[in-house]
């Protein structure tokens, strides 16, 4: 299979060819950096802090693969429903490709808890699970988060409530080695699943955090990392072409003019929790020390009944990328109809292609009023595919932050509120 592909829309109408070449030569030592860690990480195999994703043959690791999907078996043949307890890069990028491709073969349903403090939304869970199997996967790199703290109390309540002793064999966490979670899985005989601590929550999407629950819903785990090790192949050049660098490159020449907001545009609703993926990963890795673009999710077309009007004649900060799947599978075909609803211009017309026209002429009037606008072109939408995509926007974040000056690995602002909170808490550590 090939690869995704990056299309720029007439770029030289945004930034002129010796303005892109320069800036392409000048941060080609930031790519350069970048490829050399890389090549660290595959030769030494060292833990190196915050970029263990970054080498995904790390991942494809026969060991790492089999621990998960004996797993995964095992929850499967003993449960139903599995509650994924969890929130920001603890549960998006799994909940993304759930919700994109549905359960399949073996797989069972997965809900989510752990990322809200909503007592309505965690009682409505707590229903759903009372006449079914339930299994829970608490993940949390250092078990110090409040919401997924909170969810798994309310959870290893109701398991102990309704199995027993038995509740610890229906409870999965996943931890670093040394936290307490570790140390709560060894008292309490729940099982662990490794959080690898070299990298960042938001990272983690083809580590043992991402993959188990994928694979506990049936999903080809195995694929997403050939797509991902496939891509990791042609972004592992210093070259100039290297695509990643080209998305990071731009982005930043585009901040400089003013673009300050970037619009993640889909025409699959499928996309919309890969949206929140790809949000979270671009405010936290960029939004700091007064700089960064702020991403936004463009769910088109209900979208354009809505923000549409502002990206079309609003202020000019906002750029869009659109994800582009050339082969959606599945198709519709609208039949002609007797009743006279005047919408007989769609008669046998195939509703992919009805799509698509939205989506081209989205793209033109876009681009036609100064606002810049690329592509990501997915051949398909499948595990192999998103296997790419996380690679390729943890890549470009990567290779962007240091661009912008920043340390994309950190999210300092994230604390903030917490203290404040502990206050009114009353927590005394
Ligand atoms: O990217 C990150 O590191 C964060 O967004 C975390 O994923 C998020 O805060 C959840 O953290 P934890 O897994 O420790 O509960």
């Amino acid at each position: 299979m090939e690869n995704l592909k990056l299309n720029f829309m007439d770029l030289d109408n945004v930034i002129s060819n010796d303005v892109w070449k320069e800036s392409l030569n000048e941060n080609q030592k930031y790519l350069e950096h970048i490829i050399e860690n890389l090549h660290e990480l595959k030769n030494k195999n060292e833990a190196k802090e915050d970029i263990g994703w970054l080498n995904i043959d790390e991942w494809s690791n026969n060991q790492i693969l089999n621990k998960i999907t004996d797993r995964a078996n095992y929850v499967q043949q003993t449960s139903d429903l599995f509650v994924l307890i969890g929130v920001g890069g603890s549960n998006q990028a799994a909940r993304s490709v759930i919700d994109s491709l549905g359960v399949r073969k073996n797989g069972i349903e997965v809900v989510y808890a752990g990322n809200n403090l909503s007592s309505h939304y965690i009682q409505k869970i707590l229903q759903y699970c009372e006449n079914r199997s339930v299994h829970i996967n608490v993940i949390a790199k250092n078990f110090e988060t409040l919401e997924p703290g909170l969810s798994f109390r309310v959870f290893r309540e109701f398991l102990y409530k309704k199995y027993g002793e038995e509740a610890k064999n229906r409870i999965t966490v996943t931890g670093t080695k040394g936290s307490l979670l570790e140390e709560l899985a060894i008292e309490y005989g729940y099982y662990f699943l490794d959080f690898p601590d070299n990298i960042g929550g938001r990272f983690t999407a083809l580590s043992e955090v991402g993959l188990f629950p994928m694979a506990v819903a049936g999903l080809d785990i195995q694929s997403m990392i050939t797509g991902a090790k496939q891509l990791q192949k042609e972004l592992e050049s210093s070259n100039i072409e290297n695509i990643a660098f080209q998305y990071a490159v731009y982005r930043n020449e585009l901040l400089k003019k003013g673009f300050a907001i970037e619009g993640l545009a889909f025409f699959e609703p499928q996309l919309y929790y890969f949206s929140k993926w790809w949000v979270q990963l671009f405010a936290e890795s960029e939004g700091k020390e007064g700089k960064g673009i702020f991403p936004v999710s463009l769910n088109y077309t209900e979208d354009l009944h809505s923000v549409g009007q502002y990206v079309q004649e609003g202020q000019r900060f906002l750029f869009e990328t659109f994800i582009h799947i050339q082969d959606k599978q599945q198709d519709l075909t609208i039949k002609k109809d007797m009743l006279n609803d005047r919408f007989d211009y769609l008669d046998n017309k195939s509703l992919n292609a009805v799509n698509d026209i939205a989506f081209q002429a989205t793209l033109a009037a876009h681009s036609n009023d100064g606002i810049p606008c690329n592509r990501i072109i997915l051949p398909e939408l499948n595990e192999f595919y998103y296997g790419q995509l996380f690679y390729f926007f943890e890549f470009s974040v990567y290779v962007s932050g240091l661009i912008l000056g920043v340390n994309p690995f950190n999210q300092p602002g994230v604390e903030n509120y917490k203290q404040i909170m502990f206050k009114g808490l009353e927590r005394s550590f």
